[in-house]
């Protein structure tokens, strides 16, 4: 078997080796163009400009703006972002700083940035809207007002309730910093066809903004994608943009047409995860369990709506994280600014919400003295197997920690269709089962049945040695007075799948060729994660064949169509089974010819070590495929699989918009330095459910990736913008992601090893955003630390960065 294999990354060799190609390294056509983005100056208001001299500059061939090319949208849901800023009677209404204004082509990449800062421009500047207090004071929105989603009764909870807690978190934002920046290269064919090579999360969205700019039907436009230098959620619809940009241009011209942001661009002009404001009203009792808690969640959704709406949504629908919460209020404000239009971000705005929780466990458990991790266990949901009456298969008793084995090879960083479309709201979703007494339901009225946490958590507690060591924190800090630790044991659920319920559908299309080799296409994009390698042993497994026989090939729309962006953690769930599926399509049709042949019984063939077994006869699968050949049989195949049994009213917050939750738990250990707020993660021990991992070390590669990125998002990662609405923090200089030197030093990674109980392909777990959430840990543990020069509790911001931890052990310490 292929699959549950620790196999590495099948491009692994090439990122090593530097032959990998990017958008940026296909070959280019002598006569290929290059493009740059003109850029607005100011924030909000209009600006009027002069192209004259960057047409005169060495290089360029043409520089058009809105005026010229006539409205194009490149939104993906709300057709509310116009390509290049719209032309009005006063100039360019333009709504951020860094907003392209007009489109330079030349024959240089480097001519095209050149040429893009010589206009002449003048600006009529209105005063932005930057903040969320801002956008309050204006009430500039989204949405005409908040969006509001309830059970029970909060209030009435919160004024019964033995203790009370009213306070706020604001969240930063985060910037992708994918390695590779956002790229797109269009070559013009004949009759007016396109083909479009980008570095896309979504190709079929990119094929969709294509065909619309350029008026021609989605059949003239294909779309390729090989691989993309990460992804993790930037390359949903940032990259709409620069595919559109270099399709028209090269319609226009009828030369290949190519774009790369350079990185304080990239920075400058594309989205970011959204931050984000929660404020909290919390009643509980001595224990730390929650009696009814109100959620306020103040999100900056930027300029236009992307897909900000979902975003927004996801994080409401993780506001419980791992927590019953039985009278609950949580009320969402969309907030339109005059700054970058925030986007997807590994978890979709889960995170943020996830982090609301855990400050209010944290802080309760603050207040009354008590081990956070024991405030947590109160507020558990409570085991939910036994009321499966679903019919999946029986939980297995206890699941089995899988540690990374010696041989894993762990690290792998290297309107249609869009998921912010909310046309699902126009079908009123079924009637909201109510769940068997005993079964806890979410704040969305979901009744949680997979629940395994508490079982992770106190296998983590053991393997980490948590008690043990949070009472050598506690003695260490009795003992020094400037240099403190902090210990926090978090834990993570998240809801697996789309919660635009249309979207969890995949599609696949498998060749065998007459040699028996295997080529596998399927609609998901490699962004790092691993998902060819992983869909690509579910093809080596059914047909009995070693990984090497089957080929992963470019992700193409004119293979695959009608594809869902790779997000939502869903690659593997969805096009797995679609692979799944068109290879048991063909092998079934190779069964049915040979069992044919041979008087057997067609569901007694087997594919196994690259041989066919027939009754009593064995082939070689290369022979075996000769016959079937010979005998006229089709070795080509699609496949297809939606996710079953989800159903969701965004609108009333009710429903099964999960097929199931991915869980997993970390303890970090952090020293600080309060005359510096200097900071190191010591060690951190996690335990993730995958349930039965598809591949091992892909998996340990994600969650470690995933923790690092979610600790960065909430320590170093600070984005800044000035009071003209400028984004300071614009390059590597000044934007500070973790390093290699700043993973935990020791860092003890395993994998939960129990079956999904839902029916997922061969019985595994999506994983690529739920790790990130284990970061929370870090901050908490910083959190911690902080705690331990005063009294009062630290109430930390994120990113705790070390100026804040500074300024906050000096308040702790009366200085
Ligand atoms: N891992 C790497 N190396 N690079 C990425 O860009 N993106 C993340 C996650 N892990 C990402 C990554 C995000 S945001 C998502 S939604 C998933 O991978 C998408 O891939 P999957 O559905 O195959 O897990
Ligand atoms: Mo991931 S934020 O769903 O691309």
């Amino acid at each position: 078997m292929s699959v549950h294999k620790p196999s590495p990354h099948d491009s692994a060799p090439f990122h090593v080796a530097g032959s990998a190609r990017y958008v940026d390294d296909i070959p280019l056509p002598a006569n290929a163009l290059h493009l740059a983005f003109g850029l607005s100056p100011i924030a909000r208001g209009t600006v009027r400009f002069d192209l004259s001299r960057v047409r005169e500059t060495p290089g360029v061939v043409l520089a058009l703006s809105a005026a010229e090319t006539g409205p194009i949208d490149v939104a993906p849901a709300a057709h509310d972002e116009p390509l290049l800023a719209e032309t009005t009677a006063d100039g360019a209404r333009v709504h951020y700083m860094g907003q392209p204004l007009f489109v330079v082509a030349a024959t240089s990449h480097l001519a095209a940035r050149k040429a893009a800062r010589q206009a002449e421009m003048e600006t009529a500047p209105d005063t932005p809207i930057l903040t969320i207090d801002e956008a309050l004071a204006a009430d500039s929105r989204f949405e005409d007002g908040p969006v509001t989603w309830t059970k029970g009764d909060a209030d009435a909870a919160l004024s019964t309730a033995p203790h009370r807690l009213q306070g706020s978190i604001e969240i930063g934002g985060q910037e992708h910093f994918y390695l590779e920046g956002q790229a797109a290269l269009a070559i013009p064919g004949e009759g007016g066809d396109m083909v479009v090579h980008s570095s896309s999360q979504h190709p079929t969205e990119i094929q969709h903004k294509v065909a619309d700019a350029l008026g021609v039907p989605m059949h003239a436009v294909r779309v390729e994608v090989r691989r993309m230098g990460g992804g993790f959620g930037g390359k949903e619809s940032q990259g709409n943009a620069l595919a559109v940009a270099c399709a028209m241009v090269a319609a226009r011209t009828g030369r290949p047409v190519k774009m790369r942001y350079d990185r304080d661009d990239d920075m400058t002009i594309t989205g970011k995860r959204h931050d984000v404001r929660i404020g909290y009203d919390v009643g509980y009792d001595a224990e730390g369990r929650l009696h009814g808690i109100v959620f306020d969640q103040f999100v900056r959704c930027g300029w236009s709506q992307d897909l900000s709406l979902a975003v927004a949504d996801r994080a409401m629908l993780h506001a419980d994280n791992a927590y019953h919460l039985k009278d609950v209020r949580i009320v969402s404000h969309r907030l339109k600014t005059n700054t970058q239009s925030a986007t997807a971000f590994r978890g979709f705005g889960g995170p943020q919400g996830v982090v609301g929780i855990e400050r209010v466990m944290d802080e309760i458990a603050h207040r009354l003295g008590r081990d956070p991790l024991d405030v947590r266990r109160v507020n558990f949901y409570a085991a939910g197997h036994d009321a499966d009456t679903s019919g999946k298969m029986p939980s297995q008793a206890s699941g089995k920690i899988h540690v990374g084995a010696e041989d894993v090879t762990p690290g792998t960083d290297a309107d249609v269709t869009s998921r912010g479309a909310l046309r699902e709201v126009a079908e009123p979703a079924g009637p909201v089962s109510t769940p068997p007494d005993g079964v806890q339901t979410t704040p969305y009225h979901m009744p949680v049945r997979d629940f395994i946490l508490h079982e992770m958590v106190e296998a983590l507690e053991k393997t980490s040695d948590y008690r043990a060591r949070r009472a050598a924190v506690d003695a260490w800090n009795e003992a020094h007075p400037h240099v403190k630790k902090g210990i926090a044991l978090t834990p993570v659920k998240f809801g697996i799948s789309f919660t635009l319920t249309h979207l969890n559908q995949a599609g696949a299309l498998v060749h065998v060729y007459q040699d028996g080799s295997v080529h596998m296409n399927h609609g998901g994009t490699e962004m790092g994660q691993g998902l060819h390698q992983k869909v690509a042993a579910v093809a080596a497994d059914r047909f009995g064949l070693p990984l090497s026989a089957i080929r992963i090939t470019a992700t193409d729309t004119g293979k695959v169509p009608n594809t869902s962006a790779t997000a939502a953690s869903s690659g593997a769930d969805l096009n797995g089974m679609a692979v799944k599926a068109a290879c048991d399509e063909i092998a079934g049709r190779m069964a049915a010819f040979l069992a044919e042949q041979h008087q057997a019984d067609p569901a007694s063939v087997r594919f196994e070590e690259g041989r066919v077994h027939v009754g009593s006869e064995s082939y070689a699968f290369t022979e075996a495929v000769q016959l079937a050949y010979q005998g006229r049989v089709s070795l080509s195949a699609t496949g297809y699989y939606r996710t079953p049994g989800i159903e969701w009213d965004r609108l009333r917050g009710r429903g099964t918009p999960f097929y199931y939750f991915s869980h997993g738990a970390a303890v970090t250990e952090v020293v600080l330095d309060s005359r510096t707020g200097e900071n190191r993660i010591l060690r951190t021990d996690i335990l993730h459910d995958c349930g039965k991992s598809l591949n091992p070390a892909l998996d340990i590669g994600q969650i470690e990736g995933g923790y690092v990125q979610g600790a960065g998002w909430l320590t170093t990662e600070e984005l800044v913008w000035d009071d003209k609405g400028r984004l300071t923090t614009h390059a590597p200089s000044t934007y500070k992601i973790p390093a290699c030197s700043d993973r935990p030093e020791v860092f003890n990674v395993a994998l939960w090893d129990d079956e999904n109980r839902a029916d997922t392909i061969y019985r595994s777990k999506a994983v690529g955003e739920p790790p990130l959430m284990l970061g929370i840990s870090a901050f908490l543990a910083l959190s911690h630390a902080a705690s331990a020069y005063g009294a009062s509790y630290p109430a930390l911001d994120a990113p705790a960065t070390a100026e804040r931890l500074f300024f906050a052990c000096r308040h702790a310490t009366g200085a």
